[in-house]
């Protein structure tokens, strides 16, 4: 029998992703089983990212969570279902024994620490990759390798898509128990280089209704969500792989745009209504279409989760002058917030026409900001030490 470590110590980073078919709804809510498959872009880690540390040691008392450098309840079920799975898989793998015979005590209480290199106030998908890197980091403290989205599922159902890179989709599944309804790739980060995002946060409010909250209620009164995973979606998800394999901008984007009006057409036939769009979301819907209507092609397209934030999509091509867009059509407020942020971005000259047929209505201040970034790889492992979140003593290193 291995000898058992006292202290074993791992971090890892995971990644955003965004749906550009949307999952909303369950048909389990315990395993965390969708009524539709849904796929989406896993976002570069140098701009978004979650990385987390976990720890477990004989000398620590209890097990302990530390969010963005705050003490968090371990409690939560969602972490243990989480905490859970993998302690089930690491004991299958040791021989299905219950019993310790590891390396590593299984009995031994867990530190961990998780955080995110961007605001958690800006309303972007955070849970998605907290509950990714969460597993990443505790499967590879326990040494348990292979199928892990199933695990990440049970933190949050688009968690699981965010444990592979590039173009990622989340099959369904048949099976009551969920053990097929998994993330799988359609094609990793390298498929599409010209491919870029702009993340538009838009200022104001945190969203009114949760994801999970407001999917049920959907599932339990729109007529319009049952037409959607039943037809709606399987015949989307064929289409949008096509547009992925043939890397043809203007399907993708025409479809990534549509199903995110059909998921906010869900909301609102949901009773009683939710509504995640503001006026400048709806501004930026408007931008959008007169952008391509002006060139007369799909150049950018937008997409809209639980939340006023656009995502964007684009090609590298047309990033600068879609900002230099932006820029004029929600001028900056002079508030000391950097206005870009991520990839740089060159600078583009509009012409008149473009100006006249596409900025018509700026609205100060409406974008805080906009975050320029491509599509990426999945979690990642951190081999240095020194990028560990907790001490030598499992307590953090430092508060952000
Ligand atoms: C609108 O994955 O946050 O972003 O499974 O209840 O945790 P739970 O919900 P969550 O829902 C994401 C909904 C969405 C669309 C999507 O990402 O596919």
């Amino acid at each position: 029998m291995a000898e058992e470590r006292a202290l074993a110590m791992v971090t890892c980073t995971a990644p955003v992703n965004i749906a550009v078919i949307k999952y909303w709804g369950k048909r389990d809510n315990d395993l965390i089983l969708p009524i539709n498959s849904s796929l989406s872009v896993t976002l570069h880690q140098d701009q978004l990212k979650t990385t987390t540390t976990a720890a477990a040691s004989r000398d620590f008392t209890e097990d302990r969570l530390w969010l963005n450098g705050e003490e968090a309840n371990v409690g939560h079920p969602r972490l243990q279902a989480c905490l859970r799975e993998v302690q089930r898989l690491a004991r299958k793998r040791r021989g299905g024994s219950a019993k310790d015979v590891g390396p590593l005590s299984l009995s031994y209480k867990i530190h961990i620490a998780t955080e995110n290199n961007f605001p958690t106030a800006a309303g972007l998908a955070s849970s998605a990759a907290g509950y990714a890197c969460l597993v990443s980091a505790l499967a590879r403290l326990y040494g348990v390798e292979g199928e892990l989205s199933e695990v990440a599922r049970h933190g949050s159902g688009s968690a699981c898509r965010s444990m592979l890179g590039g173009f990622v989709q989340w099959q369904r599944g048949e099976r009551p128990d969920g053990r097929d309804s998994l993330a799988l790739q359609v094609a990793p980060e390298t498929h599409w280089p010209e491919l870029r995002v702009l993340v538009m946060v838009v200022s104001g409010e945190k969203k009114p209704v949760g994801s999970t909250a407001g999917m049920q209620t959907s599932v339990d009164t729109s007529p319009l969500l049952k037409h959607r995973a039943e037809v709606v979606v399987p015949e989307r998800l064929e289409l949008m792989m096509r547009h992925i394999r043939e890397r043809d901008f203007e399907g993708f984007g025409q479809l990534t745009m549509k199903d995110s009006n059909q998921f906010h057409a869900t909301c609102l036939d949901t009773f009683p209504p939710i509504f995640y769009l503001n006026d400048t979301s709806r501004h930026i819907i408007a931008l959008v279409h007169r952008f391509n209507t002006h060139h007369g092609r799909t150049k950018v397209a937008y997409t809209f989760d639980a939340g006023p934030n656009a995502v964007i999509f684009t090609l590298a091509d047309t990033v600068a002058e879609f900002v230099e867009v932006v820029k004029r059509s929600f001028p900056p407020a002079t508030n000391g917030d950097q206005f870009l942020r991520g990839l740089p971005v060159g600078s583009a000259s509009l012409s008149e026409e473009l100006l006249a047929a596409v900025v018509t209505e700026p609205v100060p201040g409406a974008v805080r900001y906009i975050l320029h970034t491509q599509p990426g790889p999945g979690p990642q492992l951190l081999d240095d030490p020194s990028q560990h979140l907790l001490g030598a003593d499992g307590l953090p290193r430092r508060s952000t």
